[in-house]
């Protein structure tokens, strides 16, 4: 899901079917790629207990996501069928956004097969199966987000129709990417694109410089987002079913229609009605490095 995606072709490389998905071919990864992810796997795997949902944690233990090297996509998804009806399959990279609504509408997460090199473990432009896997797959295991996740993907189909991409990509930005939320008083990371980051799982919840913010539909749809470096803002859902029940419940339509005429919201400004959990002095971002 990214801006990149404009310049895809309509049609499938050669070697995938015709809904872009290709073989895992799990036997061809070497020993070296599996390495790869068990230490990308430890490292965030220390770190994230105390600071992710607790739906994330007992999404790796039952699916036995803790097993050495990059995980089988068919026993992972025997496992994730059986307790919500996903399945997890493997593309050559980002699809275009109507194969990539499609499968989620049914239950199927898409994810690049292919795994970072040393020299990118912390920052790579493109997703890879660590990202995908250890980032999104926990959750689907959770009866509820498995639910957001797959009314996403029918939101999107229809947003494409409504020409109303830009607003639904927003959300998945900001909630299934990104998103924070809150445990009583504390908050924790539940977004994939946090949670899959050693450098932004601490910086989302610990360091002053990005805005947290009570999550807004309106809001969010309006709100540009990075693509280079952490976020300058936040959003905080009260839980799963929060976020399920007010997307499922609005017909997003007439949203689309409403927000035509407002202003796009900068990536680090507060606004009014603005429910502020923390007001960032956005310091990274002025200091200008990259993460
Ligand atoms: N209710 C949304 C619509 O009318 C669909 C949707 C559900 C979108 C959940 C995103 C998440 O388009
Ligand atoms: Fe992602």
């Amino acid at each position: 899901m990214s801006d990149a995606k404009a310049t895809l072709p309509a049609t499938p490389p050669p070697g995938a079917a015709a809904d872009w998905t290709i073989p895992q071919a799990w036997s061809d990864y070497t020993p070296a790629e599996h390495a790869m992810w068990d230490r990308l796997f430890e490292r965030q795997s220390a770190m994230l207990p105390g600071r992710v949902v607790p739906a994330f944690l007992d999404g790796l233990d039952v699916l036995r996501m803790s097993k050495p090297g990059i995980p089988d996509f068919g026993e992972l998804s025997e496992r994730l069928t059986g307790l919500t009806g996903w399945k997890v399959v493997a593309v050559p990279g980002l699809v275009p956004d109507d194969v990539f609504f499609r499968h989620l509408a049914n239950r199927t997460f898409v994810a690049g097969r292919f795994i970072r090199r040393p020299d990118q473990i912390d920052y790579l432009e493109e997703p890879d199966v660590f990202h995908d896997v250890f980032g999104h797959v926990p959750l689907l295991a959770n009866p509820v987000f498995a639910d957001y996740m797959q009314a996403y993907g029918a939101g999107g189909l229809r947003s494409l129709e409504l020409g109303a991409m830009h607003r639904l990509a927003r959300l998945y930005w900001y909630t299934v990417e990104f998103g924070l939320i809150r445990d009583g008083d504390a908050l924790r990371i539940y977004g994939a694109g946090i949670a899959s980051s050693h450098g932004e799982s601490l910086f989302a919840l610990d360091d002053p410089s990005p805005n947290r913010i009570g999550f807004d539909l309106q809001r969010v749809m309006r709100t540009r987002y990075r693509i280079d470096d952490y976020q300058q803002t936040y959003f905080v859902i009260d839980s799963f079913e929060a976020l399920l029940r007010e997307t499922l419940d609005t017909d997003f339509a007439p949203l689309y229609r409403a927000l035509d005429t407002a202003p796009d919201i900068a990536t680090d400004a507060i606004v009014e009605g603005d429910r502020i959990f923390h007001r960032g002095c956005q310091a990274h971002a002025l200091a200008g490095k990259p993460a």
